[in-house]
């Protein structure tokens, strides 16, 4: 079991990690109760298969509870479902004392936190995080949001939660698809400033994702210490230290975009292409060493990720993708802000990319042969 602070002063919490924890969900969140039910709100995929455990730990400790399920999957963080959720939580009497529970993968963590962020100015939520996306990434440090017309994650705010349970047994359910593309975030912070941990992931990569407990347990804490010390350090991504944790989204933003953000390629899978794109990128700029880029693609390929545009499927010019960067919400005074690396576990934030470059490196064979 382990527990890591996350060191925010007056909206400091902790995020709690332990195999089973879900079952002894009652006693964690019993300080969160008020005289209210705790209202729980997750979709109908995670209410079928982790709804019933969290109910009955609830019970067991004496805590009653109600519960909203919403549609799974992208379409759902969108106003009509904030407008649910939110007249849901007024019908329930929440105030905002109260500890509403965000039960699910990272679209009901980002939904359910805005509707959070927003209830009565502000009331208060837990996240238990049930895929390893959102247990090493969206559901710690606060970004909440639900997407526009325009893009996705538009609109939003910072709103922190007071605990994060994570009980990485949840993630047996999970194919292995869908637990590969949450290990892109691991892999992550291993290329951000990690190398030992980026070398313990190639020699782990493949016990974690065929479900061995200690290994998942390992992962998911490393990374969540991680997260929680880039968060403590720059909150609302101002001094330029946690946008190194969008490593690998640019490129992949444009990958997403060119599959319309449908599951043929998940949003980790994304991430994993785009990391290896940037690292080539990096080779390309002279910062990098090929055997570091190389290891990274090969890593990646090895856990059944994409690490070029080949791989993602994406057969679009690199004008047509670089298109897709310029909607990017990192866009700043029309320069677009990459991460990029000097080798494994050295990234770094440059503001001065030439985008006409990235678009002919996008259509080198390099970059689609990776
Ligand atoms: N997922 C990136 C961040 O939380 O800043």
């Amino acid at each position: 079991m382990s527990v890591i602070p996350v060191e925010l002063g007056a909206r400091a919490y902790d995020v709690r990690i332990e195999g089973g924890l879900l079952d002894d969900a009652g006693a964690a969140l019993a300080p969160f109760a008020s005289k209210r039910p705790l209202a729980v709100i997750t979709d109908d995929r995670v209410a079928a298969l982790q709804w019933p455990r969290l109910e009955a730990a609830l019970g067991r400790a004496g805590l009653a509870s109600t519960l909203l399920v919403v549609p799974s999957g992208e379409g759902t963080k969108s106003w009509s479902q904030l407008e649910a959720v939110t007249d849901w939580l007024i019908e329930q009497g929440t105030e905002r004392n109260d500890h509403v529970i965000a039960l699910g993968g990272g679209v009901i963590g980002d939904l359910v936190g805005f509707a959070c962020a927003i209830l009565k100015r502000g009331c208060a939520f837990v996240q238990i995080p049930t895929t390893l996306l959102a247990q090493v990434d969206s559901s710690v440090g606060g970004k909440t949001a639900i997407n526009s017309r325009a893009g996705k994650n538009l609109v939003g705010a910072f709103h922190q939660p007071s605990f994060v349970l994570i009980d990485p047994t949840v993630l047996d359910t999970l194919d292995r698809r869908t637990v590969a593309a949450g290990y892109a975030e691991v892999v992550k912070y291993g290329l951000i400033d990690n190398a030992p941990f980026f070398a313990w992931c190639e020699a782990n990569g493949e016990a974690l994702l065929s479900g061995d407990a200690a290994a998942r347990e390992y992962a998911i804490g490393t990374s969540v210490a991680a997260k929680a010390a880039i968060v403590r350090d720059d909150e609302r991504e101002t001094s330029g230290r946690r946008a190194l944790l969008n490593l690998g989204h640019t490129f992949g933003h444009a990958l997403e975009a060119e599959h319309g953000f449908r599951d043929s390629l998940l949003h980790g899978e994304a991430v994993a292409a785009g990391m290896a794109l940037a690292f080539h990128y990096s080779v390309r700029r002279g910062h990098c060493p090929a055997e570091d880029a190389a290891r990274v693609t090969a890593h990646l390929r090895a856990s059944g990720l994409p690490a070029s545009l080949v791989d993602a499927k994406v057969s679009a010019s690199g004008e047509q993708l670089v298109g897709h960067m310029l909607h990017d919400k990192k866009m700043a005074a029309g320069t677009l802000p990459f991460l990029l690396a000097n080798g494994i576990g050295q990234t770094y934030l440059a503001k001065d990319v030439d985008l006409a470059d990235v678009a002919a490196f996008l259509d080198s064979d390099i970059a689609r042969n990776g």
